[in-house]
């Protein structure tokens, strides 16, 4: 009893090692996708897993980015102007940096993954699915060249006076809040695109 006691903790304690870092904690998740892959779809390697493998990275990347656009619109847009003076800096100079790098370059992700499964022969060619892909692809321009060339304004990142500061946050939080409408017609196409016909 006492050694089964040892081994349990044992397990835990290096499982524990692996979920305190983020990266090892992927890790751990993508091992669980590669076992999968052995158990059920080791026939496709010969053909026919190109395609569905992109889309699941394109649902990954997908998610990262658009939950983040989440983040944004639900979370800290509304609660900043809550926030106490001396407590705002934190949010500028550490949440909102690294938010924003995770959020642009997932959004680049799911373009390029987005566009490598479109040129496959598993993927829909219908109306749904190129509506929802041009919305996709206005949105990934709105990240890049609206909302982080103004956010680097805002966050001190290159020059600007306190008015023009100000008009970039304005900027860039319309455009935020303009991908948050687009974010629900553009995952209604991704996700029925195959399921309906349109
Ligand atoms: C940015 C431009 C985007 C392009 C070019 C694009 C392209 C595509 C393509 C070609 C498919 C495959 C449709 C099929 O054959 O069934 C797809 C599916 C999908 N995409 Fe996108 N997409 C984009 C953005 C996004 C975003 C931002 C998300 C957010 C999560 C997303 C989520 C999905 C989902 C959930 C599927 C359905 C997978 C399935 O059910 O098979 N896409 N996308």
């Amino acid at each position: 009893m006492v050694e089964i006691d040892e081994t349990a903790s044992n397990i835990l304690e290096k499982l524990s090692t692996i979920l305190e870092k983020p990266y090892r904690a992927l890790g751990l998740g993508a091992g669980l996708v590669f076992l999968l892959l052995l158990l059920y779809h080791l026939a496709y390697l010969g053909g026919g897993y190109f395609g569905p493998f992109f889309t699941f990275l394109h649902v990954v990347s997908g998610i990262t980015w658009i939950g983040l656009l989440y983040y944004f619109n639900l979370v800290q847009i509304p609660i900043v102007p809550n926030i106490p003076a001396e407590l705002k800096p934190a949010i500028g100079k550490y949440i909102a940096p690294e938010a924003l790098f995770w959020f642009r370059w997932s959004a680049l992700a799911t373009v390029v993954t987005g566009l490598i499964v479109f040129s496959t022969s598993s993927a829909v060619h219908n109306f749904t699915i190129i509506t929802g892909a041009i919305l996709g692809l206005i949105m990934a321009f709105n990240v890049w060249y609206i909302i982080w060339p103004n956010q680097k304004k805002v966050l001190g990142l290159v020059p600007a006076d306190d008015d023009e500061k100000a008009k970039a946050a304005r900027l860039a939080m319309l455009t935020s809040r303009t991908n948050f409408v687009l974010s629900l017609p553009m995952l209604y196409c991704m996700v029925t695109a195959r399921l309906l016909v349109g």
